[in-house]
């Protein structure tokens, strides 16, 4: 309802400017378009588009006969599934036409704003070139005013789009995966990206913002009217003006909210610029007010509080989804990282979509923005080191005035494990880097996920950093802290530990780069890579080390692309195994142990594995319980297998209770969860499951926008006759969806499984899969049903409105 009421303000804002004309500043989304991958053959397409995601998924999409350096190989051998396994290389063309509505020659300007296409854009509008841009991560805009129809109709626009082979150690996706904008304004306008909103002052009763402007063709007698409104719509600050073409006021705000994750307050920042009889243009954008500050040997604060980050990396692909971006996944996505008590979000390795950092400003989840996975040294033979020398610095400004007004950004990543950082003048590439992040914003901190501990602190390029970021390298953090003059230490990167959903191996022992026939990795998470480790090392670093400022764990979600362990001629091995979520956004087991540690509001209790082993009838079989509960005691069929407490002294049980002993027999474990009097909290139990009966659907959402964007993310369980779980079913499962929306995607979170996602037909892995359901446009109701043979279907409905 105040939303309504700030909407209504600005509305009376423009009215009084000009009161029969319709706002001069208009933004548009341009999203249907002709596509071609031969420029003869065109299809229609809606943008966000991802040209490869439908497949097919081949073996030959993506063969690399290399040696991946960062992992140290040596010999050159033939990598599979490395980007994905999907067709994303090669030329790809779009076409649209578009009207600019009230175009008036002499006054109207127009921009064109690509939020990222993949890769090496070329536009050209109505023939004639008007821009480039090599990297196909970061955001570009340009103003094409004099290239447009003189009565603003019919105007051409085409994209010509590459992306060359071994330019990615990752799925990049493919064309015009994130937005493109029209934006129409008057000649006299705020242009894309011209505000500047800085607290440098911040105190529980004040807080000063200081609103810089840019304005576009101002001429004298135009004045201007800074307005900063909160949340519910209340103006909370103003300042009217003479306009000129730069500004910075400085407009108090008194008992200020300040944002965090915990309490993501958002502000808005109005500016109007007008004359006596007309209003040329009224501009808003959101922020925040909060403090970041780095306390030498103290640690990380936020509006004065200390703090350890618990973070995630993710790659941009959204999965099913592939790199098409789309708002309802992204919120998906940190709805269920939320729950798990994470706070922040590492953009690995590259510049977000503007969507993800609008949500992490609203959600409240804290970003370490990057830039790039190397410089101007290669990790892949056409990677971004092509491009380096003529565009970082556009790269970096670009990224750092895009997204300098997101309170959820709090460091800037300028590189990961670049080569670049054991060069002999390696230092003076981040220092060249570094320094335009603080030329263009003084207020964040700057930091380089680094993975060669020894060098980096031999040769000064860690000394330079505002923050020291370690990529893995544990067993280095003290020496490096000894010497490194900052005195606190990030884990940029952290665990890399490999599990697939559902997937037990034994007998359990801790092991790099284990590898089985199944190309699967154990979810009883003891599996990492050489380079990496099990979290219980991260969670120990962060606990007892006051000098470390927290982590974000590799990764958040499953991608698409790299393998690890099963990359090397291992095929159909496609998508990784680093996630907590797999690729069909389903929790792993890992999810728990992070939670039980992250999420101080709710308590955790689960337990693995699951319990349906026929055959391994008298074999030892672990159970662990992953919980914030300080002891718990496992009954297997009744009969109690004892309490167990954590043991801060040894590494694995630190963090987990463990059973190892336990001998399975077929019926139920249960856990049950004692506070430290003794006194039962809680309990949860998992029974050996019957033959696969029917199927079980569940949806995140209950109702969805009808705007046929909106998804609804379905687990699709299939259980025996009692609605256990059957841990071992795979069998196919037939998705159809009616009435007001449609089948978008399906998953299962096997990185081996070559079905496409848009078949609407897939098999569960170990039990279960995920169906994404989008809305329509219009609303009403849709109806998923979820068939397979042999067992009783399933249906849903989900609302639209
Ligand atoms: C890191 C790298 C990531 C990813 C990860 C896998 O070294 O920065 O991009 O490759 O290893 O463990």
């Amino acid at each position: 309802m105040r939303h309504y009421y700030r909407i209504f303000i600005i509305a009376l804002l423009l009215l009084a400017g000009c009161r029969e004309r319709e706002p001069e500043r208009r933004e548009w989304l341009l999203t249907d378009w002709a596509f071609s991958r031969d420029s003869v053959e065109w299809a229609m397409v809606t943008v966000p588009h991802d040209w490869a995601v439908e497949g097919p998924f081949d073996r030959a999409n993506d063969l690399q006969a290399v040696a991946v350096t960062q992992n140290f190989e040596t010999d050159v051998t033939e990598h599979t599934g490395r980007t994905g396994g999907l067709p994303y290389m090669g030329k790809g063309w779009y076409r649209t036409t578009f009207d600019v509505p009230g175009f008036n020659p002499g006054e109207t300007a127009v921009t064109l704003l690509f939020d990222g296409a993949m890769s090496q854009a070329k536009v050209r509008v109505n023939g004639r070139f008007v821009v480039e841009w090599p990297y196909g991560y970061n955001a570009f805009h340009t103003d094409v005013t004099e290239y447009l129809n003189p009565d603003g109709k019919g105007n051409l626009l085409e994209v010509s789009l590459e992306n060359l082979p071994h330019s990615s150690r990752w799925y990049p996706g493919a064309g015009l995966y994130r937005n493109v904008h029209l934006i129409r304004t008057h000649k006299t306008h705020i242009p894309l990206w011209g505000t500047c909103l800085r607290t440098p002052e911040v105190s529980g009763k004040e807080a000063v913002v200081e609103f810089g402007i840019r304005a576009e063709n101002v001429v004298e007698g135009m004045r201007l009217c800074a307005t900063i409104y909160d949340a519910d719509g209340y103006r909370r600050a103003s300042l009217d003006t003479v306009a000129y073409a730069e500004q910075t006021l400085r407009l108090p705000v008194a008992d200020p909210q300040l944002w965090s994750p915990e309490h993501p307050n958002l502000y808005s920042a109005v500016v109007r610029i007008y004359d006596g009889n007309r209003t040329y243009d009224v501009h808003e954008t959101r922020f925040g007010i909060r403090t970041i500050e780095l306390v030498p040997d103290k640690g990380f604060y936020l509006n004065g509080q200390l703090r350890k980050i618990q973070g995630v990396c993710n790659h941009h692909d959204l999965g099913p989804l592939g790199a098409a971006v789309n708002r309802a996944a992204l919120r998906h996505q940190l709805t269920l990282l939320k729950d798990m008590g994470c706070d922040a979000i590492r953009t690995s390795h590259n510049m977000p979509a503007p969507e993800l950092v609008e949500l992490c400003d609203e959600m409240g989840f804290m970003m370490m923005v990057e830039a790039f996975d190397e410089w101007d040294i290669a990790k892949c033979e056409n990677g971004y080191h092509l491009y380096f020398d003529k565009w970082a610095e556009k790269d970096m400004v670009n990224m750092i005035v895009h997204f300098r007004n997101n309170p959820s950004v709090i460091m800037w990543g300028i590189g990961n494990e670049v080569p670049t950082q054991c060069a002999a003048e390696g230092y003076k590439v981040a220092a060249f880097l570094q320094d335009i992040c603080h030329r263009e914003d003084p207020t964040r901190l700057v930091t380089a996920g680094m993975d060669q501990a020894d060098c980096v602190v031999r040769n000064g390029f860690a000394q330079l950093l505002d923050v020291v970021g370690f990529n893995y390298r544990t067993h280095k953090y003290e020496s490096a802290y000894k010497i490194l003059p900052q005195k606190l230490l990030l884990g940029s990167e952290t665990a890399s530990t490999v599990s697939s959903r559902g997937v037990y191996k034994f007998p359990v022992e801790l092991a790099a780069g284990a590898k089985y026939p199944d190309n699967q990795c154990s979810s009883y998470d003891v599996e990492y890579c050489w380079w990496s480790n099990v979290p219980d090392v991260d969670f120990a670093l962060q606990d007892d080390l006051p000098w470390t400022i927290g982590q974000f764990v590799w990764t958040g979600f499953d991608y698409l692309g790299e393998p690890t362990p099963y990359d090397v001629d291992a095929w159909p091995s496609h998508s990784s195994y680093f996630g907590i979520f797999d690729l069909a956004s389903l929790p792993k087991d890992r999810f728990w142990l992070y939670r039980s540690q992250w999420n101080h509001a709710s308590p955790t209790l689960h337990v693995l594995p699951h319990w349906t082993w026929p055959g391994r009838e008298g074999e030892k079989t672990p159970v662990v319980c992953y919980t914030s509960y300080p002891m718990a005691e496992l009954f297997v069929n009744g009969v109690s297998q004892g309490v167990q407490r954590f043991h801060p002294d040894e590494p694995l049980r630190r963090y987990r209770l463990i059973w190892p002993d336990v001998v399975y027999e077929p019926g139920g474990i249960e856990v049950l969860a004692y506070d430290e009097k003794g006194r039962e909290m809680d309990r949860v139990s998992v029974r050996t499951a019957g033959a696969p009966d029917h199927i079980e659907l569940e949806s995140d959402r209950t109702e969805l926008d009808a705007d046929g964007l909106d998804l609804a993310y379905v687990t699709v369980c299939i259980v025996d006759a009692e609605g256990n779980l059957c841990p071992d079913a795979d069998a196919p499962v037939s998705f159809d969806v009616a009435g007001a929306g449609c089948f978008r995607a399906a998953a299962n979170g096997d990185a081996t499984c070559l079905v496409p996602f848009q078949s609407p037909s897939m098999p569960a892995f170990h039990g279960q899969l995920t169906a994404i359901i989008q809305s329509g446009t219009l609303p009403g109701a849709i109806t998923l049903t979820a068939v397979a043979e042999g067992l009783d279907s399933a249906k849903l409905t989900i609302k639209t409105k």
